[in-house]
């Protein structure tokens, strides 16, 4: 007979050895055996409140709420659904903790042929009791020096392996491969664990044992081992029971009822840990005085009250301390006490198992007694069987009512009138003792009547299953691995942004000074920020973001008021001709007149239009390309005032003076500007990129001049058209660059701007579905649309507020179905591109403000940078992102960033309005 639990009970210094030893002894020794079993009777009615108390406890846990009492701990675990059954692989499995003071190693091999079973090789070490109660490294070494000796006598040369941890004992657990030790149980006490990641605790161990390469995938509690490696029946199984040294009970909840998860959807398996149970109403009147002598001398003092009276552990011992005290009083073994009835663990629970199976017979009881050091008359051996099966049946039927309550809760949660479930079952308990499922059995049926249970013993002791959630968790870790390689590319190095910084600053003075540059560097003929005394009402026109709105901006003394009114541009009109257009502009001109009472009236007209133009003046601008989707014909190369003013004049009776060109930029930076002396640099971050700041007129080679400043409109958005930024480039920015309208052109642009973020991720997101990594591997027509991924998308997804589910939610509408982890992993892709492109973009601000200082030889700049643009606005961190990058990578500039509130059309009437003054000032 092996040692069950003769480690998990110590005397404890200056305790008496047993409470009982002060016992009254009644004189009639029937009368005295007869009171003893009596106190292990359990009526119905309080099975029932058991079953009541215990069923509230769980669901008082699983809302979250702490209970003053200690309860059921109902832990999730990170299993969400029963076996596929084609879990394939080999799988090395390492179990501590369910069965006494041993440690188990087996060899699984999943053939993912459902009904085909290989079996598995497995080897048992006793652990030493000092290491039961040692430092925890002293156990973990221990188990890894097992592992080893089990895998020496294997085949298995210097492959990788992969491991499931079978770790029983209340744990926390945050993944598949992560859970804290929350106290040690039955007869484990070793130092350091508790509060701990077990995994990570054999993980270090493996690694000082260094002889095998072994990667611990997934821990898993007993029961959960149990349940997952039960052959399905009619249905899944989704209830795993173990009665071995502890007890303990998993089965799965609906996701949605689990406070702590924050999922609404599926599935979880819940570790109940109803070891934990001990509400004083319920437990109370069933509790004998033998338990509170086993509590009490136990290595946990008053925790796992209700384990004590079920686990393997503690049986033995219970049948120990009644039968010491039966022979205390002379009523057995002629009043003697052998040294293993005075010892803890001196009676163990396959002694109890055998002496109560009636098939045994007296002689058989004898023979035990005998071993026991005792020497039993007749009438003893039927006494002792009397005691060991009123000790089991107490068990049996307490385990019973704590069944029944996880039954009722299934029920509870899946509406359901009758619920037909299957139960796998496991333990030593089980194993060596019939009669204790036949009592299980009837007393469920009792409490439970409108549960239809099937019970399935376990035949490996849960190691198939641990293989198998070491087999999802593996698929996962693999899936993760390919996620990671995807996206490293996106996340860029100091280093390299260092280098992104350095390309800019040189292709800046390239542009500057007229030399081939992918920055075009285009002065804008602004020289100045306005100084607060223009005044006088304008038009603006806005277009080349989102919207196109004409404004009346009126400047006076009191500041600057503006009534504007947005128009829609129809793609056809964007991608048509260019007359079409400029008549559509014009259209909408006139329709804003009339509606304000501006009709007939020649007011000065600024025109925010923001794409790459060479101006020559204030007022004349030639379009070198269309960008972000427009495309209309016969624009490109013409001065674009001309066109504005031609249809102008195609629509007659209709007067503007058109004064000013404006590209957005500028307009932030002027409208930024009135309000901030400092803005020196304008910034947009919307549907494109770019940026435009004050340059010494000296550096700038295609105006005459040398003192004084000139805004110079960057266009960088076209930086790396040249093939210098090739090295950052990934393939699914290649993709999307191929499927644009101006391929080759704007590579700054499409890593940054919001017409192309969402494109990017909707690009990874294929490539991790061909690689099976998302979405099951299947792909679906809508992720093969192009544009169906915004880029508000990834603005929404990443706000912290969101939860995960919401997250989900907002992906369901799209027309994607997705596990949690798929929902995961997507924000994981929205993270990595969005970061990338903040990044990207801070070190372009980084080159344009040290380019400043330099540009005015100051130790240190103090500037403040005008921004506008929606993916700026409304990304949860894109500005914080680009702030902090700036502040790496431009030390010595102190960088403010005010956000533009009117757009730039208000910037682009300042700047009329500054025109405006001088000419006045020129006239007089
Ligand atoms: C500003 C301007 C637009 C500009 C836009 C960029 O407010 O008024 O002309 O193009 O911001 O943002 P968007 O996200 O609309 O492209
Ligand atoms: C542990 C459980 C375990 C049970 C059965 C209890 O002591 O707390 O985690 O499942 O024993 O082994
Ligand atoms: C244009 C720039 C503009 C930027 C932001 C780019 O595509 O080329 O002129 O400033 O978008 O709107």
């Amino acid at each position: 007979m092996d040692s069950i639990g003769s480690l998990g009970l110590q005397q404890r210094e200056g305790a008496p050895s047993s409470p009982q030893e002060g016992l009254p002894c009644p004189s009639n020794s029937s009368e005295l055996v007869q009171e003893c079993l009596q106190q292990f009777k359990v009526t119905g009615a309080q099975l029932q409140q058991i079953q009541t108390s215990l069923l509230d406890s769980m669901e008082q846990a699983l809302k979250g709420q702490a209970s003053p009492a200690p309860a059921v701990r109902m832990l999730p675990t990170y299993v969400g659904s029963t076996p596929h059954g084609t879990e394939q692989g080999d799988f090395v499995v390492l179990e501590l903790g369910a069965t006494g003071a041993s440690l188990r190693v087996l060899w699984v091999t999943l053939t993912g042929i459902e009904g085909h079973k290989m079996e598995p090789r497995s080897q048992e070490f006793v652990i030493p009791e000092e290491v039961m109660l040692g430092p925890g490294q002293q156990l973990f070494d221990f188990a890894a020096r097992c592992l080893s000796e089990f895998l020496d006598a294997l085949p298995v040369g210097n492959q990788g392996l992969q491991l499931g941890f079978s770790f029983s004992f209340p744990c926390h657990q945050t993944g598949l491969d992560k859970s804290t030790l929350i106290s040690w149980t039955k007869g484990f006490r070793c130092s350091g664990v508790e509060g701990q990641d077990v995994v990570q605790l054999l993980r270090d161990a493996i690694q000082r044992q260094g002889t095998y390469s072994i990667d611990v995938v997934a821990v898993v509690n007993d029961t959960v081992g149990t349940m997952m490696g039960c052959e399905p029946g009619v249905g899944p199984c989704e209830v795993g029971l173990v009665v071995d040294t502890g007890t303990n009970a998993c089965y799965m909840e609906e996701a949605r009822h689990v406070a702590v998860l924050d999922e609404d959807r599926g599935r979880v398996c819940i570790s109940v840990e109803w070891g934990s149970f001990s509400d004083d109403g319920a437990l109370g009147p069933v509790l004998t005085i033998f338990d509170h002598t086993l509590d009490h001398e136990s290595l946990n003092l008053g925790a796992q009250r209700f384990e004590k009276m079920i686990g393997g552990l503690y049986l033995g011992e219970l049948v120990r301390l009644v039968l010491a005290h039966l022979a205390r009083c002379g009523v057995l073994f002629g009043g003697y006490l052998s040294p293993a009835l005075l010892r803890q663990g001196g009676i163990l629970l396959e002694h109890v198992a055998e002496m109560e199976d009636p098939s045994a017979g007296a002689a058989r009881v004898h023979a035990i007694l005998q071993d026991l050091g005792l020497n039993p008359r007749a009438s003893d051996a039927e006494f002792v069987q009397q005691v060991c099966a009123a000790v089991c049946t107490r068990a049996a039927q307490l385990c019973a009512a704590a069944l029944a309550a996880v039954l009722s809760r299934l029920q509870h949660s899946r509406e359901q009138q009758t619920l037909q479930i299957a139960v796998a079952t496991g333990g030593r308990v089980f194993e060596r003792h019939p009669r204790f499922l036949s009592i299980l059995k009837e007393t469920v049926m009792l409490l439970a009547p409108e549960c239809d249970v099937s019970f399935i013993p376990s035949v490996d002791g849960g190691g198939q299953g641990v293989a198998m959630v070491t087999a999802v968790a593996a698929r996962l870790a693999a899936h993760r691995c390919l996620l990671e390689e995807t996206l490293a590319p996106f996340r860029l190095t100091r280093e390299q942004l260092a280098a992104v910084q350095a390309q800019m600053r040189e292709a800046m003075a390239k542009g500057l000074q007229g030399e081939a540059s992918s920055l075009r560097m285009l002065p804008t003929y602004v020289r100045a920020t306005p100084d607060g005394s223009e005044r006088g009402d304008f038009l603006a026109l806005d277009l080349g973001g989102t919207n196109f709105r004409v404004l009346l901006v009126r400047v006076a003394t009191g500041g600057v008021q503006i009534t504007s009114q947005v128009y829609s541009i129809p793609e056809c009109v964007a991608q048509g001709s260019g007359q079409q257009l400029f008549d559509h502009i014009v259209d909408c001109i006139v329709d804003f007149q009339q509606k304000q009472g501006l009709s007939g009236q020649s007011l000065p007209l600024g025109f925010t239009f923001s794409f790459p133009c060479r101006q020559l003046g204030l007022d004349q601008g030639i379009l070198l390309n269309w960008t972000k989707g427009f495309n209309a014909s016969d624009c490109e190369g013409q001065d674009v005032v001309c066109l504005l003013r031609e249809a102008i004049r195609r629509r007659q009776a209709v007067e503007l003076n058109v004064v000013a060109i404006v590209n957005d930029t500028v307009g932030t930076m002027m409208s930024c500007g009135y309000e901030d002396p400092h803005c020196e640099v304008g910034l947009i971050v919307g549907t494109g990129t770019n940026a435009c700041y004050m340059e010494e007129l000296r550096n700038v080679a295609s105006v005459a001049g040398d003192s004084g400043h000139m805004c110079i409109n960057m266009e960088w958005g076209a930086f790396g058209d040249d093939g210098s930024l090739s090295m950052l480039s990934t393939h699914f920015d290649a993709s999307v660059d191929q499927a644009s309208i101006n391929p080759g052109k704007q590579r700054f642009e499409k890593m940054i701007s919001g017409m192309y973020l969402g494109e990017i991720v909707r690009h990874t997101l294929l490539h991790l579905t061909s690689l099976g990594v998302l979405f099951r591997g299947q792909q679906t027509q809508r992720l093969q649309t192009r544009d169906i991924f915004k880029t508000k998308f990834l603005s929404e997804i990443e706000s912290d507020s969101l939860a995960l589910r919401q997250v989900r939610a907002i992906l369901e509408d799209l027309g994607l179905s997705l596990t949690s982890d798929d929902a995961l992993m997507v924000l994981e892709v929205c993270q990595a591109v969005s970061q990338r492109a903040a990044r990207l973009c801070g070190a372009g601000v980084a080159a344009v403000v040290e380019k400043i200082r330099e540009n005015r030889g100051l130790e240190e700049l103090t500037v403040s940078v005008g921004v506008d643009g929606t993916l700026y606005k409304l990304h949860p961190h894109f500005s914080s992102l680009v702030a902090a990058t700036v502040r790496e990578l431009a030390p010595r500039c102190v960088v403010t960033f005010l956000q533009s509130e009117d757009g730039s059309g208000k910037g682009a009437a300042l700047v009329t309005a500054v025109a405006c003054r001088l000419a006045q000032m020129t006239c007089v």
